[in-house]
C-alpha cells in the first residue's frame, strides 16, 4: 500500500489527527424524533461513530418559547461536549430555527443545523419558484426556513404552515389511518391550492408520515426530507475538514436519553428504520 504515493500520504495525514477521525458524530434533537436523521447519517456515512442524545424528558420543544428552546439546547450541546465528539448535527428544527448561535457558542467542533441544508435542497428542486414549508409552531414562527429560501434565491415564493399534530400521529405510527389523513389535508390544501411543486419536511417526524403528506398534493410534488439533506452537508463538511474516520470498522452508535418513557424503543425502531439496541439515561439531567 505504501508503494502507492496517494494512500501513503493519505495516511500519514490520517495518522496525525487520528484519534480526532476516530471521534463520534454528535447528534441531538428534542426526543425520538432526531432518529430519523440518525438513519440518514447511518446511510450515508456507515463507518462514523454517532453518538444521540434525545431531551425525552422535555419533548416537545415545537411549542415552547425560543427563550426555553435556546435554555434546553446549550444543556442538550453540553452533554455531546463532555462526549468528546468531532461535530455536532442539530437534528431539531425547532432547535436549529432558534438556537443554533447557542449551540454554536457552547461547542468548538463544527455544527450543523437541518436548515440550510433543507432549503438548499429545495432550491434545486423547486422549478415554479414555490416552495411549501411544514414544521412545529416553533419553527414556522421563526421564519428560518423562509428566510434561508428567501437568501438563497429571492425570487422564490414561501407558503408556510405548521402541522403539530402530525407529531403525535407519527409517534403513535398511524400512517394509514383516516385521522391522519384528515389531518393532512386540513393543513396541507391551503398549500396545494397555492400550487407548491417543492414542500420542506420541516420537522424530524414528517419523513415518517410521508405517504399521508404525499397524497395530499399530485404526483409532481417534491418532498425534501431535512433530514437526508442533512447527511449529505455533514459528508461534505467531513472531507472538507479532513475529519473522516478512516477505519473501516462497524460504527458504534450510542444512544442517551433523558428519560426512558413506555414504548421508547418500539417507536424509536420505526423511525430509525432498525432495532435501537441499549439505549442510557443521560446523567446530569434530572
Ligand atoms: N424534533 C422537533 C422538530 O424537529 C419535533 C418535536 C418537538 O416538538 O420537539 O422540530
Amino acid at each position: 500500500m505504501f508503494d502507492n504515493p496517494i494512500a501513503f500520504s493519505y495516511i500519514s495525514n490520517t495518522m496525525t489527527i487520528k484519534n480526532k477521525n476516530l471521534k463520534p458524530i454528535g447528534v441531538f434533537d428534542s426526543g425520538i424524533g432526531g432518529l430519523t436523521v440518525v438513519r440518514a447519517l447511518m446511510q450515508r456515512l456507515p463507518h462514523e461513530n454517532l453518538i444521540y442524545f434525545g431531551d425525552t424528558a422535555r419533548v416537545p420543544y415545537g411549542p415552547k418559547s425560543p427563550q426555553v428552546v435556546r435554555e434546553y439546547a446549550a444543556q442538550d450541546t453540553d452533554f455531546l461536549v463532555k462526549h468528546d465528539v468531532k461535530l455536532i448535527v442539530v437534528a431539531c428544527n425547532t432547535v436549529s430555527s432558534v438556537a443554533l448561535e447557542i449551540v454554536q457558542k457552547h461547542s468548538k467542533v463544527p455544527v450543523v443545523g437541518v436548515i440550510v441544508p433543507g432549503a438548499k435542497a429545495a432550491v434545486v428542486a423547486t422549478k415554479k419558484k414555490s416552495i411549501g414549508v411544514i414544521g412545529t409552531i416553533g419553527t414556522i414562527n421563526s421564519k428560518a426556513y423562509t428566510n434561508a429560501l428567501k437568501q438563497l434565491d429571492p425570487s422564490i415564493v414561501v407558503i408556510s404552515q405548521p402541522c403539530p399534530l402530525f407529531v403525535p400521529l407519527a409517534e403513535e405510527g398511524w400512517i394509514d389511518h383516516k385521522a391522519t389523513e384528515i389531518i393532512a389535508r386540513e393543513y396541507l390544501f391551503p398549500l396545494r391550492l397555492q400550487k407548491i411543486d417543492t414542500l420542506v419536511l420541516g420537522c424530524t417526524h414528517y419523513p415518517i408520515l410521508g405517504k399521508n403528506i404525499r397524497s395530499v398534493f399530485d404526483d409532481n410534488i417534491t418532498l425534501i426530507d431535512s433530514g437526508d439533506a442533512t447527511a449529505a452537508e455533514v459528508e461534505i463538511i467531513l472531507n472538507e475538514q479532513n475529519l473522516c474516520n478512516p477505519s473501516g470498522m462497524k460504527a458504534n452508535i450510542q444512544f442517551y436519553v433523558s428519560d426512558i418513557p413506555y414504548r421508547f424503543a418500539e417507536v424509536g425502531e420505526r423511525f430509525l428504520g432498525q432495532k435501537l439496541g441499549r439505549v442510557r439515561r443521560a446523567d446530569g439531567f434530572f
